[in-house]
């Protein structure tokens, strides 16, 4: 039997579901006709995975009697440019699409948020179905709206809210998926359990290795937990106003600044970087008194476990400097999510750089 769920995700006054299982892109077509789609329907992809997974979204459409219209872009964070989103709003108008046509974004976080964010401004909006394919995609960016592409400042600099009017995240198309990726992702899955549910950090302690294995039935229930926590933090704060949401950015502020100290390339994975930014919040939470030792040592455990790093000193100067410009930052100090265990994330709002710089000064004698 083939493992399958549904997460329905509330924002205002729109509604979307959330379905992850087995077997899901031949159901593509079918559901977009449930959404009210016809003729011609871009779909969004990257050259790694339209060899890969196009095959059967593309069919899957023509049985469903619509005309699938690929779009193929370059694979990576490269693509998430102001260059590469015009080339794909004149795809997309080339293509004739009409405020109804639905935009299908097949592929991880950098085809999700770049067709996102296409689709929320072309026709001053566009429905968006988000079809991930790596397992960073199906737990997280697939869910929630935000969209984006990258600035010479920094990441993710300019992009809208805009939520997707379904996700379907087919656990088959993650046999794919590179062993590193798979790892990376399962970070962002981890979080989960770090940020407000100690329970679930308990269930990967003991079956992690049964998600990082690609067992259907473990990955349906570790990314629907996910998602079910992501959906009830976006519902109660969609636009990140009240803070609720920026606990979903556990270990994202030390794990950025040291992507933009690696250039973002391959050298440090995004998943990577947030899994040694989560183990640094529980580290700087300890040696603030907040959280106890042992925790920290079974969430560095936990990590090492699964092939992450957990560590990556690098000058203290340097990546407080990269913090300091992070967008999130607040006009008193810098707002950080901080742990008073497994399980109890909490926004800390002005946090003294100074402080920071210190923690980053002694994380450096591991070098
Ligand atoms: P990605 O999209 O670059 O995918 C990783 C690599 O895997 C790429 O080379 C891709 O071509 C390949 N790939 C994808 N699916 C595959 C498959 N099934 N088989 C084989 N190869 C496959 O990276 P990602 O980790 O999915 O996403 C990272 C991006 O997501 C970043 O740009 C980040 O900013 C963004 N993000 C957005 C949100 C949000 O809420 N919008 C949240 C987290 C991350
Ligand atoms: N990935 C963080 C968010 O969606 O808010």
């Amino acid at each position: 039997m083939s493992a399958a769920t549904r997460i329905r995700v509330e924002v205002g006054r729109t509604a979307y579901d959330v379905r992850i299982g087995q077997g899901l892109l031949a159901q593509t077509g079918q559901a977009l006709r449930e959404l009210g789609a016809e003729g011609r329907i871009p779909v969004v992809t990257d050259e790694h995975v339209a060899p890969l997974h196009l095959g059967p979204v593309a069919a899957a459409l023509r049985s469903a009697g619509l005309e699938p219209c690929a779009i193929v872009l370059p694979a990576g964070e490269a693509s998430k440019s102001f260059r590469m989103l015009e080339t794909l709003v004149g795809r997309l108008l080339d293509a004739g699409v009409t405020r109804d046509t639905p935009v299908v974004a097949l592929g991880g976080g950098v085809v999700g948020d770049l067709a996102g964010f296409a689709a929320a401004i072309v026709k001053r909006g566009l429905p968006l179905v988000q079809v991930p394919t790596t397992l960073l995609a199906m737990v997280d960016s697939s869910v929630g709206g935000k969209t984006a592409i990258d600035m010479p400042q920094g990441k993710n600099l300019v992009g809208a809210f805009h939520q997707p009017a379904l996700v379907l995240a087919d656990v088959d198309t993650l046999a794919t998926l590179p062993a590193r990726e798979r790892r990376a992702g399962y970070a962002e899955v981890v979080k989960y359990g770090l940020m407000a549910d100690a329970a679930f950090f308990a269930w990967l302690e003991t079956h992690g290795a049964r998600v990082l294995g690609g067992e259907p039935a473990a990955l349906v229930h570790a990314i629907a937990t996910g998602v079910a926590m992501k959906a009830a933090v976006v519902a109660r704060d969609p636009l990140e106003r009240t803070g609720e949401r920026m606990l979903l950015n556990l270990g994202h502020t030390f794990g950025h600044a040291l992507e933009a100290e690696a250039g973002f390339g391959p050298d440090l994975l995004h998943g990577e970087a947030v899994a040694i930014g989560m183990a640094q919040a529980f580290r700087f939470s300890v040696r603030r008194g907040l959280a106890p030792a042992a925790d920290a040592a079974r969430v560095e455990a936990h990590l090492a476990a699964a092939g992450l790093p957990v560590r990556r000193p690098r000058p203290a100067d340097r990546l407080v400097a990269h913090m300091a410009h992070d967008k999130k930052r607040g006009a008193g100090g810098l707002p950080l999510i901080l742990v008073r265990g497994i399980g109890r994330a909490f926004v800390a709002r002005d946090v003294p750089l100074e402080e920071v710089r210190a923690f980053l000064a002694e994380e450096e004698v591991f070098a």
